[in-house]
């Protein structure tokens, strides 16, 4: 059985993650936020496991026009709701309202909520909903007088892959570190460094998808409990992943910091995501890197400082990333920055350029 999916990712990452689909065998159509697919729960799981690039995977259970609560209700009450939900289902709600006539999230949450509970208690028969089963929740979404109604199959979000328990002062998102990999020319094969490592992030990243590690493969996903997948599903799909994984063959990947508490974070998180073997990390200012490795790609996310007093200095270590790149023959160079001094300060403009998204920081992804 088919159904629709969404892949909500950060703005400016939806055609990454619509690639990344089509890679997976699905078609997929971009909106602002979220890419949507067609698919099996199957192909939901793989998706799930296998994309690099997306915030989470949903079920997108109805959609409409609301202009009143009564609207909501009445589209809420009339979805099939036992098609996903067992009698006993946990289904918190959350909500979004963004230029609507609905504007209370904490309204449209309530009615959505009854509106499912009475459709569940009708159609089981039960005079309350328990809610001591497996988790699925549900999100209202409500953009423009326009609802969606998902349920996350994932849980924690995607970006969550399980190696990162301590945070860095500013660490990229996984998500977005994996992006980054995936737009830059790096080729199969050749060596990749990141000179302002910080916690490892953009490292990890670039290993999983030179050994084409399914980044999913050691968290949990709550649609493993949900009804639609059977235990040999799940083991086979997972299955599958472990035996493309290919990590022998991976190119010298490195990374240097200049702060030693840094590297070491790095350190941890490469040991948690199980990579020690395959990535180098230690403490050097990027003026003094000098790598014997020649057609380097370098891949960075430096300081944007976010002050005056810190933008000046950052501009001198921009300076100091050109002479570091021409110190280095045939290497290239590939930075996100919110910095919109960049390539002033490094003295050449880039040969390509994107807009990116840090969190909410509209950001330049630099290709030298
Ligand atoms: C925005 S953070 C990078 C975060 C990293 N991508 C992560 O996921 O954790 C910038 C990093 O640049 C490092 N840095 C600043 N000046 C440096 C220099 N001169 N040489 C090397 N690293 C430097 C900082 O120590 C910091 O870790």
């Amino acid at each position: 059985m088919k159904y629709e999916w969404l892949a909500t990712a950060a703005f400016g990452l939806e055609g990454v993650v619509r690639k990344e689909l089509n890679d997976l065998g699905l078609s997929a159509r971009a909106e602002n936020g979220a890419v949507r697919f067609e698919g099996t729960a199957q192909d939901a799981f793989r998706a799930a496991l296998w994309l690099r690039c997306a915030d989470r995977v949903q079920l997108l259970v109805t959609e409409g026009p609301v202009k009143t609560f009564e609207n909501l209700f009445r589209l809420v009450r009339g979805c099939p709701w036992q098609e996903f939900l067992p009698r006993n289902a946990a289904f918190p709600v959350s909500g979004k309202c963004v230029r609507s006539q609905l504007m209370s999230v904490s309204d449209c949450q309530a009615i959505a909520k009854k509106a499912l509970a009475e459709e569940l208690m009708a159609y089981y028969h039960m005079p309350w909903c328990e809610e001591n089963g497996a988790q699925y929740p549900v999100q209202v979404a409500i953009h423009s007088d326009h609802a969606r109604v998902t349920l996350d199959a994932c849980g924690d979000a995607l970006n969550r892959r399980g190696y990162r328990t301590w945070n860095g002062e500013a660490p990229l998102r996984e998500t977005l570190a994996a992006a980054m990999i995936l737009l830059s020319p790096w080729k199969k094969g050749q060596p990749l460094h990141d000179p302002c490592c910080g916690t490892g992030t953009l490292l990890i990243e670039a290993t999983m998808i030179a050994a084409n590690r399914a980044p999913g493969l050691y968290r949990s996903f709550l649609m493993e409990k949900w009804g639609m997948l059977s235990a040999h599903d799940i083991e086979m799909i997972r299955n599958q992943a472990k035996v493309a994984m290919v990590l022998p063959d991976i190119p010298p990947i490195s990374g240097t910091d200049i702060d030693e508490a840094a590297v070491e974070l790095a350190n941890r998180h490469i040991q948690q995501a199980k990579l020690q073997d395959y990535i180098h990390v230690s403490v050097c200012d990027l003026k003094e890197l000098n790598l014997e490795t020649k057609d380097v790609m370098f891949v960075a996310n430096p300081p944007y400082g976010e002050r005056l007093s810190d933008k000046k200095s950052c501009e001198k270590l921009y300076h100091s990333m050109r002479e570091m790149k021409d110190r280095h023959e045939g290497s290239r160079l590939c930075v996100l920055t919110g910095h919109p001094g960049f390539e002033r300060a490094f003295g050449q403009r880039a040969s390509k350029k994107r807009r990116l998204y840090n969190g909410r920081l509209e950001c330049e992804y630099l290709i030298y």
